[in-house]
Formats: C-alpha cells, structure tokens, sequence
C-alpha cells in the first residue's frame, strides 16, 4: 500500500503550530512529531543554550537531519520550527514527502503569543511588534515557496484552524484526483 504523505505545519514563531498540530493528531489518528522537540530530547538541551553555544547554524543542520527522517517515514503531522524553510533543501523535502501548511499571522498577534516566552533565541533583545514584522517580511519569500495550502490564523481557536486543514486537504486532494 502506498504511504501516506506527511502533513507539515510551517509559520512564523508563535503562530501555533504546536497546538493546532496536537488537534490535527485526534482529527487524523496520526503520529505527531516537532522539530524543536525532538531537537531538545536528542541533544538533552534547551534551543537557546544550543544557539548560545553551538551557533545558528548547527541548530539548522540538526532541523534538516530530522527533517530528512521523518521525510521517509510518512503519515506523520511534523510541526516545524519557524525557520525550516530558510533552506531550500528542506523546502522541496517537504513538498516531495507532504502537503505544507502555512499557518500565518498579524505581527500584532504572533508578538502576544511570543512576548512572555524566553525560549526563542532569535527574538530575544528583540521582543517588540516592529521587528517581529521585520524579520516575517524577510521571510516571507520563503514561506510563500514552501507553502501548499495557506490558513490565517488571526482570531481562530486552534481546533477550528484544525478543521479548516482538514478541510482544505480534502479538497486538495480530490482536485489531485479529477487531474490525474
Ligand atoms: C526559530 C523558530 C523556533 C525554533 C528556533 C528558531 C526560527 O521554533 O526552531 O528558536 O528561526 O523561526 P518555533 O517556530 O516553534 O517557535
């Protein structure tokens, strides 16, 4: 039989996908995986002591190690850290194994969601609306790329946002179906 495909949660810090990832798993019965988890449980470490002492960049090669692994496995919901699609090797991975489902936000509602958190390295010293939007505008070339299916998140309790990817996935998919 063949495998089904992933379904990958992509979107700024903050935006939700941890939660909205946890009712996709009892919507679908599928196993859920989250790069910064699986990051945290591997090296025993916190991601900003990993960023504080290793750099930037070992932090990304250990996301795409992981990324590359449940790639093969299939039929998982993997909730990815915000900056996963900053590599392109990690982006068409993630097209080739899945469906890529960007959750997106207001700079407003994403700083709410962050501003009491300390463990995001890359907003420390930065914690403030305005570079929030900032650093979302350069990403978003990126995300634009990555993305299958795109929900605004805005204002939505996270099971809603699950119904609406299920949704969305079944029509995607059956208009795959009337292409084949
Ligand atoms: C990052 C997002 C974080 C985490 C790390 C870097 C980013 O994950 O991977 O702090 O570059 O956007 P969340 O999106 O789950 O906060």
């Amino acid at each position: 039989m063949k495998k089904k495909r992933n379904i990958y949660l992509i979107g700024f810090m903050g935006v939700g996908k941890t939660t909205v990832s946890k009712y996709l798993r009892e919507l679908t019965g599928w196993e859920e995986v989250d790069t910064d988890k699986v990051i945290v449980r591997k090296k025993n470490m916190g991601i900003p002591e990993i960023f504080e002492k290793y750099g930037e960049n070992y932090f990304r090669n250990l996301e795409s190690h992981i990324l590359e692994d449940y790639a093969k496995k299939g039929q998982r919901i993997v909730s990815c850290g915000g900056g996963i699609i900053l590599r392109e090797n990690n982006r068409k991975l993630m097209k080739k194994s899945g469906t890529v489902i960007l959750l997106s936000a207001t700079p407003q509602t994403i700083y709410e969601n962050v501003k009491d958190g300390k463990d995001r390295p890359l907003l420390n010293g930065n914690m403030n609306p305005d570079y929030i939007g900032k650093m979302m505008q350069e990403r978003q070339p990126y995300y634009e790329k990555a993305k299958d299916i795109e929900i605004v998140t805005d204002e939505k309790a996270p099971k809603d946002v699950a119904f609406e990817i299920i949704e969305r996935l079944q029509i995607s998919m059956a208009g795959k179906e009337e292409e084949a």
